[in-house]
């Protein structure tokens, strides 16, 4: 079954094309990464898969539904991790978790999203004094507490050390184990050819190439890692 369907979908802003006639499916329960190199068009197409920004064409569904005829029902269902994300930041971690958990009709157990990110020693501290890593884990837990079927991330692991992006992996699959959809864009190819069912690669708006990482690395003659291939794809590099 396919959580995501999107059919020639275009973003124009004034005369440039950041995203053009994409269509793709996106299977539910799978880790899809994103690539791309800066400006190539993540954030934009997964704005647009989450609502943020409107397509200048083509359409969207989510579960099923087209989110033109009926947003609301759709963002009850999606949770999101932003690339440049503010929440407040004197809030102490369990006023936030409070606080979000109360604007959904259908959330999770405020203790156990804080199990699932593991940030039990840290609910009495303020947003401001976490480290970057705890941080983004905290941002992870905001974005599943409405129990979401399908799961945003706009480069969650970004400038975390190598300790504290395990640890947010190991939540992401705890999702995945509840067979939800993780939908995330990365620059570290490491991370994304050992945790992702499917990768996009994107240049200048456009697929590249969409496929597992084992078979990506296995189309382009002498790549060893997923790096190599997406050196190859995204810019246009011999090995
Ligand atoms: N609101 C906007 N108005 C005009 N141009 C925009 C707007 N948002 C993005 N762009 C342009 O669209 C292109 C794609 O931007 P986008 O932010 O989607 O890239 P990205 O792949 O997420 O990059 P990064 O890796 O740096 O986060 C870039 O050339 C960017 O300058
Ligand atoms: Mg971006």
């Amino acid at each position: 079954m396919d959580s995501i369907r999107l059919k020639n979908v275009t973003k124009i802003y004034g005369d440039f094309c950041a995203i053009n006639n994409l269509s793709f499916n996106i299977k539910k329960g799978d880790i899809v990464g994103i690539v791309g190199a800066n400006g190539a068009g993540k954030t934009t197409l997964l704005e647009m898969m989450m609502g943020i920004r409107k397509p200048t064409k083509g359409k969207i569904e989510l579960l099923g539904i087209d989110f033109k005829n009926n947003s609301k029902k759709v963002k009850n269902n999606i949770g999101v991790l932003l690339q440049e994300q503010c929440v407040y930041k004197d809030a102490k971690i369990i006023e936030l978790f409070n606080f979000f958990h109360d604007l959904y009709p259908f959330s999770l157990n405020v203790e156990e999203v804080i199990e699932i990110v593991n940030l039990g020693k840290y609910i009495n501290v303020k947003f401001k004094n976490l480290s970057g890593g705890l941080k983004q884990r905290t941002l992870l837990g905001l974005a599943i507490i409405n129990n979401p079927e399908i799961i945003f991330l706009d480069e969650p692991t970004t400038g975390l050390d190598p300790d504290a992006r395990r640890a947010l992996w190991k939540s992401i699959l705890k999702f995945k184990k509840e067979n939800k959809t993780i939908i995330l864009s990365s620059h570290y190819m490491d991370e994304v050819q050992k945790y992702c069912d499917e990768v996009i690669i994107i240049k200048n708006g456009n697929i590249v190439k969409k496929d597992k990482p084992i078979n990506l690395i296995n189309s382009v003659v002498k790549a060893k890692t997923l790096e190599d291939a997406y050196f190859y794809y995204a810019m246009g590099e011999e090995l």
